[in-house]
């Protein structure tokens, strides 16, 4: 029975915790199986753009024997009206997972149901888990834990919010999200996932979530899809930066962390995204790591 990857809640908090050990394992060279997906095919599936995603996809499948085939959504004939679920069917003749970057969760959730390959979000507007994976090795090898750990996110309750949500209560980390009225996660979580004894606060007031934060957290206030907003969301977001009086405000021993792409001088300023304190470019490399343990843990 294939398996797939849509949200963090896919997976055991269990499984959670195996996968980032074996990452942490991918990363210390510590591994002895070469090439576990030696012959097998793997499709990239964006219709976003991509840096992060898209390469370290790229490289980890190479990494584990397999080739990755990118393919821009538009040059499929999905694009001049193939229906999903005939490209699922398809597609899964040839290949051996899918990763898919989409707009609205549903398209992968229809992917995903008419696909016999594992199918892996590689971010929808609801929810980007792969991040959240990376996030959660980058926290425990920079606080040697995640049990008890204060996670303060500022910003816009969006996809990257709603998959820290949820790895949050998997792993027992203690998450403050300060963010707007009417811009909060989406609280479907709550009914859906199986706790690890996390738990999540929402607050309005950046400045009270940030007291005894381990970890300050923001994402960019405007997402791929939104450009029609940004003037709107400017005004909204504007007292929810990331900035040396917040950081000033958290514990001594702070990080910073971004899923990145940042968009410098409006959550995030220059001088707290460069500064020793900010952890991003770990961050960004753990996304490899992480993705090549899901993909062994996915793919026959
Ligand atoms: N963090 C992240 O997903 O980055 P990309 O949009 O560059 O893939
Ligand atoms: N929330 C952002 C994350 C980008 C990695 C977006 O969806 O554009």
């Amino acid at each position: 029975m294939k398996r797939d990857f849509l949200t963090l809640s896919d997976i055991t908090p269990e499984e959670l915790a195996a996968l980032l050990e074996r990452a942490a394992a991918l990363k210390a060279g510590t591994d002895s199986s070469a090439c576990p997906l030696m012959g097998k095919s793997i499709g990239l599936l964006f219709d976003k753009t991509s840096t992060r995603t898209r390469i370290s996809f790229q490289t980890g499948i190479y990494q584990l024997g397999a080739q990755a085939i990118y393919i821009n959504t538009q040059e499929l004939q999905l694009g001049r009206g193939e229906t999903i679920e005939d490209t699922a069917r398809v597609l899964s003749r040839y290949l051996h997972g899918i990763v898919l970057r989409t707009y609205a969760h549903t398209t992968i959730e229809k992917l995903a149901a008419n696909a016999t390959i594992p199918v892996i979000n590689g971010l929808t507007d609801m929810h980007h888990p792969c991040q959240a994976l990376a996030d959660m090795l980058t926290i425990k090898e920079k606080k040697g834990r995640l049990r008890g750990v204060r996670l303060v996110y500022v910003g816009d309750g969006n996809n990257v919010a709603n998959s820290l949500l949820e790895a949050a209560l998997m792993t027992g980390v203690e998450l403050v999200i300060a963010c707007p009225k009417g811009y909060e996660p989406d609280n479907r979580i709550y009914t859906r996932v199986v706790s690890g004894g996390g738990r999540v606060r929402i607050v309005t007031d950046p400045e009270e979530a940030v007291r005894d934060a381990d970890v300050l957290y923001t994402d960019v206030w405007i997402s791929m899809g939104q450009e029609r907003e940004v003037e709107r969301r400017k005004k909204i977001f504007r007292g929810y930066q990331i900035n040396r009086r917040l950081v000033s405000l958290a514990k001594p021993d702070v990080i910073v962390m971004h899923c990145l792409p940042a968009h410098r001088g409006e959550e995030i300023t220059d001088d707290v995204l460069d500064s020793p304190q900010s952890v991003v470019i770990d961050q960004a490399e753990n996304r490899l790591h992480t993705q090549k343990a899901l993909l062994e843990m996915l793919v026959k």
